[in-house]
Formats: structure tokens, C-alpha cells, sequence
């Protein structure tokens, strides 16, 4: 019998729990076992590992990761990579689905040697080269398109104010671009272009006059509340900072996620049991498909 473990890395992603419960269907489908990690790579090392069977559906729909997940920075050196390989010998695993962001890539790249290592992009940062969308990002625009629809109101309903939105997403502003694209926001202050900070505040003042004065910026290009303050005296209005912070990472699993995440799931399994390293990319489109892991 075939045993495949899962596990959550770096920061969680809304849909990951959707995409634990198809690898771990897929698996039991197979005739296998399903092996539950906790903690990522770091519960990797320490053995924080049990089958998952008939666990992991019940989360299936739930935000965040059950497994949860950890940031290890061992893992950036040989020493931490051997403890992982050796970690998956003990725990008699025959592969290993990885699901995170840029730096989990790169260690599933790196762990991958005589075990299998499928690895599914799944972050709100939407930053991972290889793949167009990632798992959680389509959840998190939709946080953010939905604060900003209620600034709205209250912007319209009193105006004369203005409202800075501040995604998360760092160090890139692609979550920034892709909230101010979705509400018709016209500019997102992002690290990848240059600020015009004038520009900005005096849009912000002619828009405030009708209510509707709302800017988007990613956190990579500072903190909301000082350029905030630093906005208001040029737009000539008050300019309220709305950090959208970590409950935008929390944000509830779009059924565009879901089912990303379920096809992904079941894909990264199929892989590992024709004893292929993988790398899962997914089209904005919602198709998942399977290409080589690649060398790190
Ligand atoms: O996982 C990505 C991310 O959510 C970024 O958008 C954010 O900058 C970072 O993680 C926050 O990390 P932490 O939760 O460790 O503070």
C-alpha cells in the first residue's frame, strides 16, 4: 500500500484545506494511505505526522490550513533539506504534496529527490512564477473588493472623506493590482511601480466631493496610516488608512478556490503515485496541470 504525505508551508491560503481533502480522497481512492502533517516542513522534522483518513473532509470547506503551517528558515540549508528526506524514510512515505508560496517552491524543490514531491502553488500573494493564479487569491481579492463596496457606501453616504485600502501581499503588489482592478479602482500604489503621491491625493479630492474616494496600496510599499496622513493636506480631505491585514488571508474560500484547490489536490496525488515530482500550475481559467518540478 502506497502512503503519501501532505503538508501546508509559509503563510496560509484560503482554499488549502479544500485541496488537502482531494489529495487525501485521491490517495484513499487509490487504495492508499493518507498521512496528515502538522506544522509544515518544521512538523516534518520533528515527526508531527498521522493518517488523516476521514479527517480531513470535515475541513474541507473551512479557511486557513487544519494542518497548519510554519515558516522554516532551516530549510534554506543542506543540513535542513537532509532532515527533511530523512523525516519522510522514517515516517515510510512513498511521496509528499506540498502546499504554499514562492519559498515553499523552492524547498519542495529541494526536498525532492528519491521520494516524489508535488508541489501546488497556494498563496493570497498571487507571486509564484510558474503558474498564472494560485490557491486563496481569487478568496482574498474578494475580501478586499468587499471592504472596499462597503467604503463606498459609507463614502457616498457622508462625503467629503476619502479611504486608503491596504492589501497584504508582500514583497510584490500583485494583490494590490488585482483588488484595484476589481472594484474600478484606477491605481494601486504598489513596489513595482513609482508613487506620484500628488497625482493621487488630488483625485482623491475631487472624488471625495461625490463619495466615492477610495485607493488601493499593497503593505510592500509602506504603512497606510502615514501615507495617509501624508495624502490628506494635498487632497484637502480626510483620508482614513483601512488595513485589511490578516483577516484578508482568513478570507472564505471563493467556489473559484474550491475548486481549484480540489483538482490540484487530486493531480499533485496522481503524480506522486506514477512516481513523478511535480510542479501543479493552474490557469486562471481553473485548470490544474501537472509539469516537472524543476531544479532549484
Ligand atoms: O503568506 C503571504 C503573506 O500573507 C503576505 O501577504 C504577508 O506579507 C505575510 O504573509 C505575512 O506573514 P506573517 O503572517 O508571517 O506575518
Amino acid at each position: 500500500m502506497q502512503r503519501f504525505a501532505i503538508l501546508t508551508s509559509g503563510g496560509d491560503a484560503p482554499g488549502m484545506n479544500a485541496a488537502i481533502a482531494a489529495a487525501a480522497d485521491r490517495v484513499e481512492a487509490l487504495g492508499g494511505e493518507a498521512i496528515g502533517v502538522s506544522r509544515g516542513f518544521a512538523g516534518l522534522v520533528q515527526r508531527q505526522a498521522a493518517p488523516i483518513a476521514g479527517r480531513a473532509a470535515a475541513h474541507a470547506l473551512e479557511a486557513g490550513t487544519w494542518l497548519q503551517t510554519s515558516r522554516w528558515a532551516q530549510l534554506r540549508e543542506p543540513e535542513g533539506v537532509q532532515r527533511c528526506r530523512e523525516a519522510l524514510a522514517e515516517l515510510e512515505v512513498d511521496g509528499l504534496v506540498v502546499l504554499g508560496g514562492n519559498g515553499s517552491a523552492a524547498a519542495a524543490r529541494a526536498v525532492a529527490g528519491e521520494r516524489p514531491v508535488a508541489f501546488v502553488p497556494a498563496t493570497i500573494d498571487g507571486d509564484v512564477s510558474g503558474t498564472e493564479v494560485s490557491i486563496g487569491m481569487d478568496s482574498a481579492i474578494a475580501y478586499g473588493v468587499d471592504v472596499i463596496e462597503r467604503l463606498l457606501v459609507t463614502g457616498r453616504s457622508l462625503p467629503g472623506r476619502a479611504f486608503l485600502v491596504q492589501t497584504l501581499g508582500a514583497p510584490g503588489g500583485t494583490l494590490a493590482d488585482a483588488v484595484a482592478a476589481a472594484t474600478g479602482i484606477q491605481d494601486a500604489l504598489v513596489p513595482e511601480r513609482p508613487a506620484h503621491l500628488d497625482e493621487l491625493a488630488r483625485r482623491l479630492g475631487e472624488q471625495a466631493e461625490t463619495g466615492a474616494a477610495v485607493a488601493v496600496m499593497s503593505e510592500a510599499v509602506g504603512d497606510a496610516v502615514a501615507i495617509a496622513a501624508q495624502l490628506a493636506p494635498r487632497a484637502g480631505v480626510r483620508v482614513h488608512p483601512t488595513i485589511l491585514g490578516h483577516a484578508q488571508r482568513a478570507a472564505t474560500p471563493s467556489a473559484f478556490d474550491r475548486s481549484l484547490a480540489t483538482a490540484a489536490g487530486a493531480l499533485a496525488v496522481g503524480e506522486l503515485a506514477a512516481g513523478r515530482s511535480a510542479f501543479v500550475t493552474l490557469t486562471a481559467g481553473g485548470q490544474a496541470r501537472a509539469v516537472g518540478l524543476g531544479a532549484t
